[in-house]
């Protein structure tokens, strides 16, 4: 069966997990896989999570199945923070999923089973795992015009001329917000016109929020979405606890489906169910309860929102000392826009020779064209040192 399988190369994110792990060198800085870091360069259980892990450890009676939809405390929560009072809300179903990567993976199978003809439009850049998502699911991937690699910005005229030749048959998979790779995120501004792009000339947004938190605030960072919704008949939303509320390995997120009509959303959402049941068939239950406890309870509820702001400030924080130093380092303005990017991450174009020799001769580890998750630095010996280790690596080669 597997004996003429050919060696495949290992996801250049995930590999870096293992790679830093195992790497003896005491300096080593990892700024690969997207995981926040607090400054003892911990990834830190939020309190909030920690208060309600004790609180269903001492409650729960059983651990029978919960059911395919998973905890429907916890999804009309997760429409909430995301909708809020969205004239859509209405219309909106979600269904608890392992991961945002669960969401991405059976939304793409719904949505296959429904428009298996359609394309998909992904971001030039985007997260390298929306390819073999989409591809797997069946879809035809193609790639709109996003980042501008000389100015770092979004190229938001291209985007929209890009957008304006689609129509029926088009699916654009959108980041919701702190864009993955490059950092570079659309203003309300761009978003308002995406949205009524999308609804003259009928084409379907597939919106991935993986960070709602981690960029200017948990309302401004789903003004894209409220903006489609408010726009559009009918969209989806992969959206993941991962980040914002640190329970990564837990593996929840949500699958949130727009529907034309109420009727039409409940349908959807049971079309949602059954590819979802030929997949893993139920979500895990444990970091559903959690987020469930945290959004309902006020107490926990803000004690998650002041650790959430926190952890955006320190990342705001790094991401301005970080500027500061390379403008020092190199007597220019050209790094400024690491300061102006959101999220975890920045996309420095760096070339291969670049990245390996900031891995083999500094010890720090990035991802493929020089993405950093500003997460990654500990202190400020760590920025320091990266932004040498930058200037030597970008000067020209002899
Ligand atoms: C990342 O982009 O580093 C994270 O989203 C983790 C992952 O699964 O790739």
């Amino acid at each position: 069966m597997f004996e003429n399988l050919k060696p495949i190369p290992a996801d250049p994110i995930i590999k870096t997990i293992a790679m830093f792990r195992d790497d003896p060198r005491e300096n080593k800085i990892d700024l690969g896989v997207g995981v926040f870091r607090n400054a003892d360069g911990v990834t830190p259980v939020m309190a909030a999570v920690r208060e309600a892990e004790k609180e269903i450890y001492d409650q729960q009676v059983t651990k029978s199945y919960v059911g395919l939809t998973g905890d429907e405390v916890y999804n009309e929560a997760i429409a909430d923070l995301i909708f809020d009072d969205s004239p859509a809300r209405p219309r909106v179903r979600a269904v608890q999923t392992p991961g945002g990567c669960g969401a991405l993976g059976v939304l793409t199978a719904m949505l296959h089973r429904v428009a298996p003809g359609h394309r998909v439009w992904l971001s030039d850049p985007t997260w390298g795992n929306h390819y073999p998502l989409l591809q797997q699911g069946g879809f035809e991937t193609r790639t709109y015009p996003y980042f501008d690699p000389e100015h770092k910005t979004v190229r938001g005229e291209a985007l929209l001329d890009a957008l304006s030749a689609l129509g029926v048959g088009d699916i654009v998979l959108l980041h919701g917000c702190c864009h993955n790779p490059s950092g570079a995120d659309l203003t309300p501004a761009i978003w308002d016109e995406i949205a009524a792009i999308c609804a003259k000339n009928g084409i379907f947004p597939f919106v991935d929020l993986a960070y709602q938190g981690f960029g200017e605030s948990l309302e401004a960072d789903a003004y894209g979405v409220r903006a489609l919704a408010s726009q559009v008949e009918s969209m989806v939303v992969a959206s993941s606890c991962s980040k914002n509320f640190g329970l990564y390995r837990e593996r929840v997120g949500c699958a949130l489906m727009v529907g034309e009509t109420e009727r039409v959303a409940d349908i959807t959402r049971d079309h949602f169910l059954a590819a979802a049941r030929a997949s893993y068939s139920m979500p895990p239950d444990h970091g559903g309860a959690v987020v469930a406890r945290i959004l309902t309870d006020p107490r926990l509820r803000s004690s998650w929102e002041s650790e959430l702001e926190g952890m955006r400030e320190r990342m705001l924080q790094l991401r301005t000392r970080l500027a500061a130093v390379l403008r020092d380092k190199s007597g220019s303005e050209d790094w400024n826009f690491i300061a102006d990017h959101r999220g975890m991450f920045s996309t420095l174009m760096l070339d291969e020779r670049q990245t390996n020799s900031l891995l083999n001769d500094h010890a720090i580890y990035t991802v493929v064209g020089g993405r950093i998750n500003i997460a990654g630095f500990a202190n400020e010996n760590q920025i320091d040192r990266f932004a040498s280790a930058l200037m030597e690596v970008s000067l020209p080669v002899s």
